[in-house]
Protein backbone atom coordinates (compact mmCIF):
# COMPACT_ATOMS: atom_id res chain seq x y z
CA UNK A 1 0.00 0.00 0.00
CA UNK A 2 1.30 3.47 -0.76
CA UNK A 3 1.87 6.29 1.50
CA UNK A 4 -1.62 8.17 0.23
CA UNK A 5 -3.63 5.27 0.84
CA UNK A 6 -2.37 5.09 4.08
CA UNK A 7 -2.97 8.73 5.14
CA UNK A 8 -6.48 8.47 3.66
CA UNK A 9 -7.69 5.42 5.59
CA UNK A 10 -6.31 6.71 8.96
CA UNK A 11 -8.46 9.86 8.33
CA UNK A 12 -11.46 8.16 7.57
CA UNK A 13 -10.95 5.89 10.39
CA UNK A 14 -10.51 8.87 12.83
CA UNK A 15 -13.31 10.98 11.54
CA UNK A 16 -15.73 7.65 11.35
CA UNK A 17 -14.62 6.39 15.10
CA UNK A 18 -15.33 10.14 16.20
CA UNK A 19 -19.02 10.24 14.15
CA UNK A 20 -19.61 7.35 15.79
CA UNK A 21 -18.87 8.00 19.34
CA UNK A 22 -20.80 11.82 18.61
CA UNK A 23 -23.44 11.15 16.72
CA UNK A 24 -24.25 7.68 16.43
CA UNK A 25 -23.87 6.23 20.26
CA UNK A 26 -25.86 8.81 21.75
CA UNK A 27 -28.74 8.61 18.77
CA UNK A 28 -28.52 4.89 19.63
CA UNK A 29 -29.11 5.75 23.55
CA UNK A 30 -31.50 8.66 23.32
CA UNK A 31 -32.80 9.24 20.16
CA UNK A 32 -35.79 7.28 20.82
CA UNK A 33 -36.94 8.34 23.95
CA UNK A 34 -40.71 9.72 24.42
CA UNK A 35 -43.00 10.74 27.76
CA UNK A 36 -43.53 7.80 30.04
CA UNK A 37 -46.09 7.66 33.00
CA UNK A 38 -43.74 8.15 35.92
CA UNK A 39 -45.45 6.28 39.06
CA UNK A 40 -44.61 8.59 42.12
CA UNK A 41 -46.61 11.35 40.05
CA UNK A 42 -48.96 9.39 38.18
CA UNK A 43 -49.00 11.15 34.94
CA UNK A 44 -46.64 10.99 31.94
CA UNK A 45 -42.91 13.00 32.58
CA UNK A 46 -42.18 15.29 30.87
CA UNK A 47 -44.95 17.60 29.88
CA UNK A 48 -44.94 20.06 26.72
CA UNK A 49 -43.90 23.89 28.19
CA UNK A 50 -47.01 25.16 26.21
CA UNK A 51 -48.26 29.04 24.94
CA UNK A 52 -46.73 31.52 26.91
CA UNK A 53 -43.20 29.62 28.38
CA UNK A 54 -42.68 28.25 24.66
CA UNK A 55 -42.59 31.75 23.33
CA UNK A 56 -40.07 32.63 26.60
CA UNK A 57 -37.86 30.22 25.96
CA UNK A 58 -37.31 31.94 22.71
CA UNK A 59 -36.57 35.25 24.80
CA UNK A 60 -34.21 33.64 26.70
CA UNK A 61 -32.04 32.50 24.06
CA UNK A 62 -32.06 35.97 22.42
CA UNK A 63 -31.26 37.86 25.92
CA UNK A 64 -28.31 35.58 25.98
CA UNK A 65 -28.81 34.76 29.01
CA UNK A 66 -27.64 30.94 28.31
CA UNK A 67 -24.00 32.46 28.40
CA UNK A 68 -24.26 32.74 32.16
CA UNK A 69 -26.64 30.14 32.98
CA UNK A 70 -26.59 26.57 33.02
CA UNK A 71 -29.89 23.84 32.91
CA UNK A 72 -27.59 20.81 33.49
CA UNK A 73 -27.45 19.52 37.78
CA UNK A 74 -24.80 16.98 38.06
CA UNK A 75 -24.45 14.64 41.15
CA UNK A 76 -21.55 12.32 42.01
CA UNK A 77 -23.24 9.39 43.31
CA UNK A 78 -25.70 8.63 45.97
CA UNK A 79 -26.23 7.32 49.71
CA UNK A 80 -29.04 6.38 51.82
CA UNK A 81 -31.26 6.71 54.36
CA UNK A 82 -32.49 3.50 56.43
CA UNK A 83 -35.86 3.62 57.11
CA UNK A 84 -38.10 1.19 59.57
CA UNK A 85 -40.87 1.32 57.92
CA UNK A 86 -43.26 -1.49 59.49
CA UNK A 87 -41.97 -2.76 63.21
CA UNK A 88 -44.13 -6.19 63.06
CA UNK A 89 -45.15 -8.58 65.34
CA UNK A 90 -41.68 -9.35 66.75
CA UNK A 91 -40.70 -6.55 68.62
CA UNK A 92 -38.11 -8.23 70.81
CA UNK A 93 -36.23 -9.73 67.78
CA UNK A 94 -36.70 -6.06 65.65
CA UNK A 95 -35.45 -4.29 68.57
CA UNK A 96 -32.25 -6.34 68.78
CA UNK A 97 -31.77 -6.34 65.00
CA UNK A 98 -31.78 -2.66 65.24
CA UNK A 99 -29.26 -1.95 67.59
CA UNK A 100 -27.52 -4.42 65.63
CA UNK A 101 -27.87 -2.28 62.26
CA UNK A 102 -27.16 0.95 64.11
CA UNK A 103 -24.67 0.17 67.29
CA UNK A 104 -24.04 3.54 68.19
CA UNK A 105 -28.07 3.64 69.48
CA UNK A 106 -28.88 3.82 73.38
CA UNK A 107 -31.32 0.92 74.48
CA UNK A 108 -34.03 4.20 74.57
CA UNK A 109 -33.30 5.31 71.39
CA UNK A 110 -34.05 2.01 69.96
CA UNK A 111 -37.08 1.38 71.47
CA UNK A 112 -38.27 4.26 69.89
CA UNK A 113 -37.37 3.81 66.76
CA UNK A 114 -39.13 0.33 66.83
CA UNK A 115 -42.06 2.17 68.87
CA UNK A 116 -43.00 4.69 65.78
CA UNK A 117 -42.14 3.49 62.86
CA UNK A 118 -41.71 4.80 60.59
CA UNK A 119 -38.58 6.00 61.98
CA UNK A 120 -34.74 6.18 60.22
CA UNK A 121 -32.55 3.81 61.74
CA UNK A 122 -29.62 5.49 59.70
CA UNK A 123 -28.48 8.36 57.71
CA UNK A 124 -26.12 8.75 54.91
CA UNK A 125 -24.25 5.11 54.47
CA UNK A 126 -23.37 3.17 51.38
CA UNK A 127 -24.70 0.36 49.36
CA UNK A 128 -22.81 -1.95 51.31
CA UNK A 129 -24.31 -1.19 54.91
CA UNK A 130 -27.64 -1.20 53.27
CA UNK A 131 -27.00 -4.89 51.84
CA UNK A 132 -25.87 -5.81 55.37
CA UNK A 133 -28.98 -4.01 57.35
CA UNK A 134 -31.46 -5.50 54.65
CA UNK A 135 -30.04 -8.82 55.21
CA UNK A 136 -30.33 -8.23 58.72
CA UNK A 137 -33.95 -7.78 58.90
CA UNK A 138 -34.79 -10.53 56.45
CA UNK A 139 -37.19 -13.02 57.77
CA UNK A 140 -37.86 -10.51 60.62
CA UNK A 141 -41.87 -9.67 59.59
CA UNK A 142 -40.05 -6.44 60.28
CA UNK A 143 -39.65 -3.92 56.78
CA UNK A 144 -36.92 -1.83 55.96
CA UNK A 145 -36.85 0.62 53.50
CA UNK A 146 -33.21 2.03 52.00
CA UNK A 147 -34.43 5.60 50.73
CA UNK A 148 -32.13 7.26 47.92
CA UNK A 149 -30.30 10.55 48.51
CA UNK A 150 -28.48 12.06 45.48
CA UNK A 151 -25.06 13.33 45.90
CA UNK A 152 -22.78 16.45 45.03
CA UNK A 153 -22.16 20.30 44.58
CA UNK A 154 -25.01 20.81 42.70
CA UNK A 155 -27.79 18.99 44.82
CA UNK A 156 -25.88 20.74 48.21
CA UNK A 157 -26.32 24.07 46.50
CA UNK A 158 -30.22 22.94 45.96
CA UNK A 159 -30.20 23.72 42.69
CA UNK A 160 -32.15 20.21 41.94
CA UNK A 161 -33.36 17.24 43.55
CA UNK A 162 -31.46 14.85 41.30
CA UNK A 163 -29.24 14.73 38.52
CA UNK A 164 -30.77 15.74 34.67
CA UNK A 165 -31.23 13.17 32.31
CA UNK A 166 -31.64 13.05 28.89
CA UNK A 167 -35.49 12.83 29.33
CA UNK A 168 -35.72 16.11 30.90
CA UNK A 169 -34.96 17.72 28.06
CA UNK A 170 -37.99 15.64 25.71
CA UNK A 171 -39.37 19.12 24.14
CA UNK A 172 -36.69 21.57 24.35
CA UNK A 173 -35.00 22.11 20.69
CA UNK A 174 -32.31 23.28 20.82
CA UNK A 175 -31.50 21.92 24.33
CA UNK A 176 -29.93 24.88 26.45
CA UNK A 177 -27.82 23.17 28.61
CA UNK A 178 -24.66 26.00 28.91
CA UNK A 179 -21.03 25.75 29.79
CA UNK A 180 -20.41 28.71 31.90
CA UNK A 181 -22.04 29.67 35.20
CA UNK A 182 -21.66 32.97 36.59
CA UNK A 183 -25.26 32.77 38.07
CA UNK A 184 -26.68 29.91 39.51
CA UNK A 185 -28.15 26.75 37.48
CA UNK A 186 -32.01 26.86 36.28
CA UNK A 187 -33.22 23.93 35.23
CA UNK A 188 -35.16 23.61 38.70
CA UNK A 189 -35.50 27.59 39.16
CA UNK A 190 -39.58 27.20 38.53
CA UNK A 191 -39.63 25.37 42.35
CA UNK A 192 -36.92 27.74 44.45
CA UNK A 193 -38.51 30.96 43.06
CA UNK A 194 -42.09 30.73 42.31
CA UNK A 195 -43.23 34.27 42.64
CA UNK A 196 -43.90 35.78 39.55
CA UNK A 197 -43.25 39.69 41.11
CA UNK A 198 -39.71 38.33 42.47
CA UNK A 199 -38.87 37.43 38.86
CA UNK A 200 -39.85 40.66 36.95
CA UNK A 201 -38.23 42.83 39.27
CA UNK A 202 -34.91 40.96 39.08
CA UNK A 203 -35.31 41.22 35.36
CA UNK A 204 -35.51 45.10 35.51
CA UNK A 205 -32.72 45.64 37.45
CA UNK A 206 -31.32 42.79 39.95
CA UNK A 207 -30.33 44.95 42.64
CA UNK A 208 -34.12 45.75 43.30
CA UNK A 209 -34.07 42.10 44.71
CA UNK A 210 -30.26 40.85 44.87
CA UNK A 211 -27.80 43.76 46.11
CA UNK A 212 -24.70 43.97 44.51
CA UNK A 213 -25.52 41.29 41.47
CA UNK A 214 -23.33 41.11 38.96
CA UNK A 215 -26.55 40.15 36.44
CA UNK A 216 -27.01 42.66 33.98
CA UNK A 217 -30.64 44.69 34.10
CA UNK A 218 -33.26 44.19 31.02
CA UNK A 219 -34.97 47.39 31.29
CA UNK A 220 -36.35 47.05 27.54
CA UNK A 221 -38.80 44.17 28.67
CA UNK A 222 -40.12 46.90 30.24
CA UNK A 223 -42.06 49.88 28.87
CA UNK A 224 -42.07 52.87 31.24
CA UNK A 225 -45.47 55.07 30.56
CA UNK A 226 -47.82 57.52 32.02
CA UNK A 227 -50.14 56.23 34.79
CA UNK A 228 -53.71 57.15 33.10
CA UNK A 229 -56.95 56.88 34.58
CA UNK A 230 -54.94 54.72 37.03
CA UNK A 231 -51.77 53.06 38.42
CA UNK A 232 -52.07 49.44 35.65
CA UNK A 233 -52.51 46.50 37.78
CA UNK A 234 -49.11 44.90 37.19
CA UNK A 235 -46.86 47.84 37.32
CA UNK A 236 -43.70 46.74 39.41
CA UNK A 237 -43.52 48.15 43.19
CA UNK A 238 -40.42 49.97 42.35
CA UNK A 239 -38.67 51.78 45.37
CA UNK A 240 -35.81 54.34 46.02
CA UNK A 241 -33.67 54.55 43.10
CA UNK A 242 -35.93 52.46 40.74
CA UNK A 243 -39.12 54.33 41.17
CA UNK A 244 -39.83 56.29 38.25
CA UNK A 245 -40.81 59.95 37.80
CA UNK A 246 -43.97 61.13 39.21
CA UNK A 247 -46.93 60.37 37.53
CA UNK A 248 -45.13 57.85 35.56
CA UNK A 249 -45.26 53.06 35.76
CA UNK A 250 -43.14 50.70 34.53
CA UNK A 251 -45.08 47.40 33.77
CA UNK A 252 -43.70 44.22 31.99
CA UNK A 253 -43.87 43.79 28.03
CA UNK A 254 -45.78 40.63 26.73
CA UNK A 255 -42.06 39.54 26.38
CA UNK A 256 -41.46 40.23 30.09
CA UNK A 257 -44.22 37.79 31.14
CA UNK A 258 -43.21 35.04 28.77
CA UNK A 259 -39.75 34.78 30.11
CA UNK A 260 -40.96 34.66 33.75
CA UNK A 261 -43.55 32.08 32.41
CA UNK A 262 -40.61 29.79 31.07
CA UNK A 263 -38.30 30.38 34.13
CA UNK A 264 -41.20 29.27 36.16
CA UNK A 265 -42.03 25.80 33.98
CA UNK A 266 -38.14 25.07 34.70
CA UNK A 267 -39.11 22.62 37.16
CA UNK A 268 -37.52 19.42 38.15
CA UNK A 269 -39.37 17.72 40.73
CA UNK A 270 -40.10 14.05 40.20
CA UNK A 271 -37.52 11.04 40.02
CA UNK A 272 -37.12 9.03 36.82
CA UNK A 273 -36.09 5.48 36.10
CA UNK A 274 -32.52 6.86 35.33
CA UNK A 275 -32.17 9.11 38.41
CA UNK A 276 -34.35 8.28 41.48
CA UNK A 277 -34.63 9.79 44.66
CA UNK A 278 -36.76 9.53 47.84
CA UNK A 279 -40.19 11.03 46.95
CA UNK A 280 -42.53 12.35 49.03
CA UNK A 281 -46.12 13.90 47.52
CA UNK A 282 -45.45 17.48 49.23
CA UNK A 283 -42.56 18.58 47.20
CA UNK A 284 -44.10 18.01 44.03
CA UNK A 285 -46.89 20.06 45.00
CA UNK A 286 -47.62 22.18 42.22
CA UNK A 287 -47.95 25.54 43.70
CA UNK A 288 -47.60 28.10 41.33
CA UNK A 289 -50.71 27.92 39.06
CA UNK A 290 -48.98 30.26 35.80
CA UNK A 291 -47.17 26.13 35.09
CA UNK A 292 -48.87 25.09 31.68
CA UNK A 293 -49.62 21.01 31.93
CA UNK A 294 -49.96 18.66 29.60
CA UNK A 295 -53.84 18.01 29.15
CA UNK A 296 -54.00 14.27 29.69
C1 LIG B 1 -23.48 38.24 32.96
C2 LIG B 1 -24.06 37.02 33.44
C3 LIG B 1 -25.55 36.86 33.51
C4 LIG B 1 -26.47 36.94 32.49
C5 LIG B 1 -26.22 37.29 31.02
C6 LIG B 1 -27.74 36.59 33.06
N1 LIG B 1 -27.60 36.30 34.39
FE1 LIG B 1 -29.05 35.67 35.63
N2 LIG B 1 -27.77 35.69 37.20
C7 LIG B 1 -26.44 36.01 37.11
C8 LIG B 1 -25.88 36.04 38.46
C9 LIG B 1 -24.44 36.36 38.80
C10 LIG B 1 -26.92 35.71 39.35
C11 LIG B 1 -26.87 35.61 40.89
C12 LIG B 1 -27.19 36.96 41.52
C13 LIG B 1 -28.63 37.36 41.35
O1 LIG B 1 -29.54 36.66 41.83
O2 LIG B 1 -28.88 38.39 40.71
C14 LIG B 1 -28.09 35.47 38.51
C15 LIG B 1 -29.32 35.08 39.01
C16 LIG B 1 -30.41 34.77 38.23
C17 LIG B 1 -31.64 34.22 38.73
C18 LIG B 1 -31.92 33.83 40.17
C19 LIG B 1 -31.44 32.43 40.35
C20 LIG B 1 -31.33 31.99 41.78
O3 LIG B 1 -31.36 30.78 42.00
O4 LIG B 1 -31.20 32.83 42.67
C21 LIG B 1 -32.48 34.09 37.67
C22 LIG B 1 -33.90 33.54 37.68
C23 LIG B 1 -31.78 34.58 36.51
N3 LIG B 1 -30.53 34.97 36.89
C24 LIG B 1 -32.33 34.65 35.25
C25 LIG B 1 -31.66 35.19 34.15
C26 LIG B 1 -32.30 35.40 32.87
C27 LIG B 1 -33.73 35.05 32.53
C28 LIG B 1 -31.34 35.97 32.07
C29 LIG B 1 -31.52 36.46 30.64
C30 LIG B 1 -32.58 37.41 30.41
C31 LIG B 1 -30.12 36.07 32.85
N4 LIG B 1 -30.36 35.60 34.10
C32 LIG B 1 -28.92 36.57 32.36
C33 LIG B 1 -25.72 36.28 35.96
C34 LIG B 1 -26.28 36.47 34.70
Amino acid sequence: MNQGSILFLSVFGAMALSWGGFVMLPQVQLGSQSTRVVKEIGRHYPAERGGLAERGRDIYRAAGCVSCHTQQVRQSGYEFDLVLTKAGDFTELVTSLVSQANTSLTPQETAAIVGNAPTTILEGVGKSEVDRVLHLFKDSGAKVAANIRPLGPDIERGWGPRQTVGLDYLFDQPVLLGSQRIGPDLVDVGSRLTDRKWHLLHLYHPHTVQEGSIMPAYPYLFETKKILSGPSSDALALEGDFSPPEGMEVVPTPEANALVDYLLSLRIQNPVFEAPYMFTQDQGSDDNNSQMEQPE
